[in-house]
């Protein structure tokens, strides 16, 4: 049944010129038929080189607007409306712009989990596998980092020289995993290297083997020729590693590090939108952005693809 929705689908968006991203947190059976997995950099920056008519995107709503601002000219849906990242929509743009106010001498980084507007008031944009790169190369020494306490604190820990500012934000699901969900872990899995995502607390990635975003602790798996691993981020990671590396164990940190809005995505979404595409009234859910929301907040992705890439 799943192999034969997974067939239509492939028919469907050849049919379609349409292209699959999908967020390595996304399920099995969604990342088998993409055409594009990854995190969020590899998603935003993958998504140009593609001469389709649009964009499907299985992940959470502001990746879908990060490839509809870099790709203006595509139509680009949203697999499952609803799909939010509570932590991008944590802060404002008038409590930014108030900061700004207070602290004009520091650059504004923001985390590209943040939405479309408030990316407008911002300087720069970074995921976390730019983010120390990024914060490195920016011409000035004074920064103010959003929304993610825990990232920023890891970019402070790396650049000591630079005096970075960061406020009351963070991922619900990565920032709430305790220090004791690490000492059972390593306690039941004494021999696994624990590879840790920066958007947990500082307590836990602070104990890694390694630290670094989604396809950082891919990497650092495939690559390794350590046998057992114990998986700090979304538990989706440690299923596809698992498939991945058959001959390796891998061990969720946490049974808490589930994002709900992640797992909202089915691959039935991704067949109806499909099917809907250029339908009016349609269950496809169209990102729609006005051309100077697309304008001011493309100045922030672009930066970060000049000093990222
Ligand atoms: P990356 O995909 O950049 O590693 O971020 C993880 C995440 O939480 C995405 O929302
Ligand atoms: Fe947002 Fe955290 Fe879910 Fe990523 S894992 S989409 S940062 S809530």
């Amino acid at each position: 049944m799943i192999k034969d929705i997974q067939q239509e689908i492939l028919k469907l968006k050849k049919e379609k010129n349409a292209v699959i991203l999908a967020h390595s947190y996304q399920a099995r059976e969604i990342i088998e038929i993409a055409d594009e997995t990854g995190d969020s950099y590899a998603l935003s920056v993958a998504a140009k080189k593609y001469d389709c008519e649009s964009f499907i995107m299985c992940g959470v709503h502001f990746m879908a607007e990060t490839v509809k601002i870099l790709s203006p000219d595509k139509k680009v849906y949203l697999a499952k409306k609803g799909t939010g990242c509570p932590m991008a929509e944590q802060m404002d743009k008038e409590m930014i712009m108030r900061m700004r106010e207070k602290e004009p001498d520091r650059k504004v980084v923001a985390y590209i989990n943040t939405t479309a507007d408030l990316k407008t008031v911002c300087d720069v944009c970074v995921t976390s596998s730019t983010a120390v790169k990024i914060c490195k190369a920016i011409d000035s020494e004074k920064l103010l980092f959003i929304p993610d306490k825990n990232l920023g604190a890891y970019v402070r820990q790396q650049l000591p020289d630079k005096d970075i500012m960061t406020l009351q934000g963070g991922c619900p699901v990565h920032g709430a995993v305790p220090l004791s969900a690490l000492e059972e872990a390593k306690s039941e899995h004494p021999n696994a290297l624990v590879l840790v995502h920066p958007e947990c607390s500082p307590d836990i990635y602070s104990r890694a083997d390694y630290i670094g975003s989604t396809s950082g602790i891919m990497n650092f798996a495939k690559n390794s020729d350590a046998k057992e691993f114990i998986i700090g981020t979304e538990t989706s990671i440690a299923e596809h590693l698992q498939y991945e590396c058959p001959d390796k164990e891998f061990y969720p940190l946490s049974k808490m590090l589930i994002c709900p809005n992640m797992k909202l995505t089915t691959l039935m979404d991704v067949h109806k939108t499909l099917m809907d595409i250029g339908k009016e009234n349609g269950r496809a859910f169209e990102i729609i952005m006005s051309d100077e929301l697309i304008s001011k907040a493309k100045v922030c992705i672009d930066e970060m693809i000049r000093l990222g890439g």
